[in-house]
């Protein structure tokens, strides 16, 4: 059986003491602000790729499309005998697509902070691929430094789908970019989906879905804390507050007290006016210059983009 080979995650009540600690620091700070990985834990990823099957939640199926396109020539680039490595594990359907062409891909190195979601995912692989060593990795993909030793004399291509990269500042998914061009070698290369800047209308939309899926996704923070914080927030006196900031490039996301009220969580008390929010995420968009200036301030050059027709999304190959 193949296990993960470095444990980040540290189990449980190390996973709860973070949650804590960034909760509590992130509601008595000024702005307030919750980071956004703490979104997912079992039922936020589940909503999540109820997110990605909404009609208005474009950059799923779009990449999924671009990614259907290029996938035989992202085989090409990266050559024989490479090892992929899986930047937040995610909606394998994008990754199948990935394996299926590669046939000869020396190993498959799912990142993701989630153990469960993890190993999951990993045995899913391996019955459906018999032929493909899968080494997963647990821990956040932000933090990880080291990679199995099976895949040394690899190529390393690293695959961070999903504009995941846009839940960075800028200057964080630079350093990230540096730390991922590190990882994975100086002969590496990087293959990223990246969301692209385009209607306001169409970004509002993507992040106001007309079921409230993506509401109920940012409200399942303050439900995770009702359980795991020992929280008493009200899911009724809240709402989920999402909008396009067009001079910033991004989408920021909310969660905004619709009364006068006091929250307690962990042991202490947050008063919230009516109008207060806590900040949940960004999703910061990019046009081709932003893309080019990302990847040469991380220490890559672009070897090739590929775009839908409507340009909505890209993907794009870092050397
Ligand atoms: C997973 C960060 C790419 O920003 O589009 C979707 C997260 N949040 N709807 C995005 C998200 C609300 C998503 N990323």
């Amino acid at each position: 059986m193949n296990v993960p080979l470095l444990a980040m995650d540290g189990g449980d009540a190390a996973d709860r003491e973070d949650f804590r600690r960034a909760v509590l620091s992130g509601l008595g700070g000024s702005p307030r602000a919750i980071p956004a990985k703490f979104l997912y834990d079992a039922r936020g990823s589940a909503l999540f790729d109820s997110i990605c099957e909404q009609p208005e939640y474009y950059p799923t199926r779009t990449e999924t499309s671009i990614l259907r396109e290029c996938a035989a020539d992202i085989a090409r680039l990266a050559g024989p005998g490479c090892a992929l490595v899986e930047y937040g594990s995610g909606s394998s359907v994008k990754t199948r697509l990935l394996l299926e062409a590669m046939p000869d891909l020396h190993a498959y190195v799912p990142i993701d902070i989630s153990r469960e979601h993890l190993d999951a995912t990993a045995r899913r692989l391996r019955e459906d691929y018999p032929w493909l060593r899968v080494d997963p990795v647990s821990g956040d993909y932000m933090a990880i430094d080291a990679l199995p030793s099976v895949i040394n004399g690899a190529r390393r291509i690293g695959f961070f789908p999903g504009s995941t990269i846009g839940n960075l500042m800028p200057e964080e998914a630079v350093l990230f970019l540096r730390r991922a061009r590190r990882l994975l070698g100086s002969d590496g290369a990087l293959i990223l989906g990246i969301d692209l800047k385009k209607d306001p209308r169409l970004l509002h939309d993507a992040y106001n879905d007309a079921a409230g899926v993506t509401a109920q996704f940012t409200l399942n923070l303050l439900r995770r804390m009702n359980r795991q914080l020992d929280a008493n927030f009200d899911l009724s006196a809240f709402a989920h507050e999402a909008f396009y900031i067009e001079a910033a490039g991004r989408i920021e996301i909310y969660f905004r007290s619709l009364r006068d009220q006091t929250v307690m969580v962990a042991g202490r008390r947050f008063t919230f006016a009516k109008g207060d929010r806590v900040h949940t995420e960004y999703s910061y968009k990019y046009d081709t210059a932003g893309i080019g200036e990302l990847a040469r301030q991380g220490g890559f050059s672009i070897a090739h983009t590929w775009t839908d027709p409507a340009r909505l999304f890209a993907i794009v190959f870092l050397t």
